[in-house]
């Protein structure tokens, strides 16, 4: 049997599942959805949303690409923001990056990767921003994973920064942005501890003053 065919196996196995616990399940969840996370994560297979916080569909929505990057001119990942936030008005948006991130190793390994190595560009400026203190860690896994905790952090940033994050808060909207980073080792979440939940946790640079109004 062709290998696709166990998946779509899998799937009427699992669709029955549900069904016998909940028999309305798909019903109520085809009428609307109502999600109260974003998650902004990595495109790596190890790392899927649902599952490691055990979550059922409808109960996250999902953005993933190469090293969970935030980037501004990203239709993708900004749109999903804006949705998230202006529709869905979900309460808390989650950053969760993973040590052992290819994309953040492919960022500062001084080869070429080809087109990829435009999207990791911002992830080798963070290296060189903080050069000092990476370069102080004894292990090349230390630095690493420092680099990957950066990164988390840098994104939430990002996340906080853009308009849309910003517009919310001026409307008086509850939304927290966290920073999480996944072990690949054991399988848990470790928070950052980076909360941002108002303008008054961004640098002064950084706050739009006079968000976009509609
Ligand atoms: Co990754």
């Amino acid at each position: 049997m062709h290998k696709l065919q166990t998946l779509l196996d899998n799937n009427i196995k699992w669709a029955d599942s549900i069904t016998q616990e909940d028999p309305e399940f798909f019903k109520r969840l085809s009428e609307a959805q109502s999600p109260e996370y974003l998650w902004i994560g990595c495109s790596d297979s190890r790392v899927p949303a649902n599952e490691i916080v055990g979550l059922l569909p409808g109960e996250i929505f999902v953005h993933r690409n190469i090293a969970n990057l935030v980037v501004h001119t990203d239709f993708n990942c900004m749109s999903v923001i804006e949705f998230s936030v202006k529709v869905l008005k979900v309460k808390h948006i989650i950053v969760c990056g993973h040590y052992g991130c290819g994309g953040v190793k492919a960022a500062v390994d001084n080869t070429s990767h080809g087109l990829i190595d435009n999207w990791l560009y911002s992830i080798k400026n963070l290296y060189y921003r903080n050069k000092y203190r990476m370069d102080s860690l004894t292990t090349e896994e230390a630095r690493h994973n420092y680099l990957c905790e950066l990164n988390v952090i840098q994104q939430v940033k990002n996340v906080a920064h853009s308009h849309v994050v910003q517009d919310a808060w001026s409307k008086g909207q509850d939304l927290t942005i966290h920073g999480w980073i996944y072990s690949l080792k054991d399988g848990l979440v470790n928070d950052l501890g980076v909360d941002i939940h108002s303008p008054e946790d961004l640098a002064d640079e950084y706050r739009v003053t006079n968000p976009v109004q509609e």
